[in-house]
């Protein structure tokens, strides 16, 4: 058997037992999806948002990309973002980034990676920022999983700089936002900032006429 086919004969096999367990499983949902959570993760295949939330189809929105990145210029990230707040009503956006991060590390060192170069910029950017902090660690891991806490928080501050989240906040008081780090050694999540909904940010970001 190929590999590819084994997913197939387990697919078969997860639709079964989900019907077991709930035979209106299928048909409820697809009828309708209300996630209250948008998730922005990276997309490590270490790091499946249901797997490691231990929730099902149905509760979480996810958009992933390379180390969990808010690119402002980003169309696909914007839609997702849109769509999750506007349309979905989420409650609650998670950036999950997560220790051991590849993309970080890539970003940390000097190695040209063709087209990602460019995607790794902005996790650069966030390095300049906190240089100082972060080169006072004398271990290079240590190095890499603080930029990982670093960028989340960063991010966090990105979905706070668009119009779409300050609209949301200012007409419907969510969604409140969470910047997370999960562990690949120990599967536990570190959640490393927070901003509810309204919070103030910069003034130079807050925009006056939405
Ligand atoms: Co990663």
């Amino acid at each position: 058997m190929q590999a590819y086919e084994k997913l197939l004969l387990e697919n078969r096999a997860w639709a079964k037992e989900k019907l077991l367990q709930d035979p209106k499983f299928f048909s409820r949902l697809s009828h309708l999806q209300t996630p209250e959570f948008l998730w922005i993760g990276c997309s490590d295949s270490r790091v499946p948002a249901n797997e490691i939330t231990n929730t099902q189809p149905g509760e979480i929105f996810v958009h992933r990309n390379i180390a969990n990145m808010v690119v402002h210029t980003d169309l696909n990230l914007l839609s997702v973002l849109e769509y999750a707040v506007v349309q979905l009503k989420v409650k609650h956006i998670i950036v999950c980034g997560h220790y051991g991060c590849g993309g970080v590390k890539a970003a940390m060192g000097r190695h040209s990676l063709g087209i990602i170069n460019k995607w790794l910029r902005n996790i650069k950017d966030v390095y300049r920022f906190h240089r100082e902090e972060v080169d006072a660690l004398p271990d290079e891991n240590d190095r890499v999983n603080r930029l990982t806490e670093l960028n989340v928080q960063e991010q966090v501050m990105n979905l706070a700089k668009t119009s779409i989240i300050q609209k949301a906040w200012k007409e419907d008081q969510r969604p409140h936002l969470h910047g997370w780090v999960y562990g690949l050694e120990d599967g536990i999540i570190k959640p490393v900032c927070e901003m509810a909904a309204g919070t103030h940010i910069d003034i130079l970001y807050e925009y006056d006429n939405l």
